[in-house]
């Protein structure tokens, strides 16, 4: 893998917008404004911890990362970095932009004291299962769960619940 001259990782700055939403097409084949502006809003509004950041190749966003800090949330006692989005220019890949990237928000995070660093990936994603083993990630000792709202097995115990309670108090 052969370095990229003339690259430099810095904040995400809100000159930024127009590029990453363009770039995060060309990476996900389709644009993505509406789910994408918000949350490029919200990271730019963290005055406190700048977290995101974007590579530049020459002078031009060729890469881009959002990630958030988490104060006390989901029962940490800990400060916790997550990390949200992470993509490189197709054209641009595997000259190490991402480690870069990824190398300055550690350090970054480093400086804070925080110790954690988190992630969530597709299963079905070997691709970027693969990048972030490269990239030290393990999986982490919290498990993730999901369930349909509308689930015939959860409205089964919840129809079931309500008749039991209508049998007591029609006892009463
Ligand atoms: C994953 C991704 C960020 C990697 O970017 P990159 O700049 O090419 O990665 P790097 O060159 O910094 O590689 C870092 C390490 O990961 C490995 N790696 C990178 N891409 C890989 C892939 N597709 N498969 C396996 N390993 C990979 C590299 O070999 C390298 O490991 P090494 O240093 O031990 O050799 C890039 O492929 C990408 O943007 N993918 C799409 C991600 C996506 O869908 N994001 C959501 C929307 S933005």
């Amino acid at each position: 893998m052969d370095p990229l001259p003339n690259t430099t990782v810095r904040s995400l700055e809100a000159k930024d917008v127009d590029a990453v939403v363009a770039l995060d097409a060309r990476i996900v084949g389709r644009r993505r404004d509406g789910y994408l502006r918000p949350k490029l809003a919200e990271a730019l509004k963290d005055v406190g911890i700048r977290a995101s950041l974007v590579v530049e190749h020459d002078g031009r966003p060729a890469g881009f990362l959002l990630a958030k800090v988490w104060y006390g949330e989901f029962g940490e006692l800990d400060p916790v970095a997550v990390l949200d989005t992470i993509g490189v220019d197709p054209l641009l890949r595997a000259h190490g932009l991402a480690t870069e990237m990824l190398d300055q928000l550690r350090m970054n995070l480093a400086a804070l004291g925080i110790r954690t660093l988190r992630t969530e990936v597709s299963w079905r994603n070997p691709e970027l299962l693969t990048f972030f083993h490269r990239e030290g990630f393990v999986p982490a000792q919290r498990l993730c769960l999901e369930a349909d709202p509308a689930a015939p097995e959860v409205r089964a115990r919840r129809e079931a619940r309500l008749e039991r309670q209508g049998g007591e108090a029609a006892a009463r």
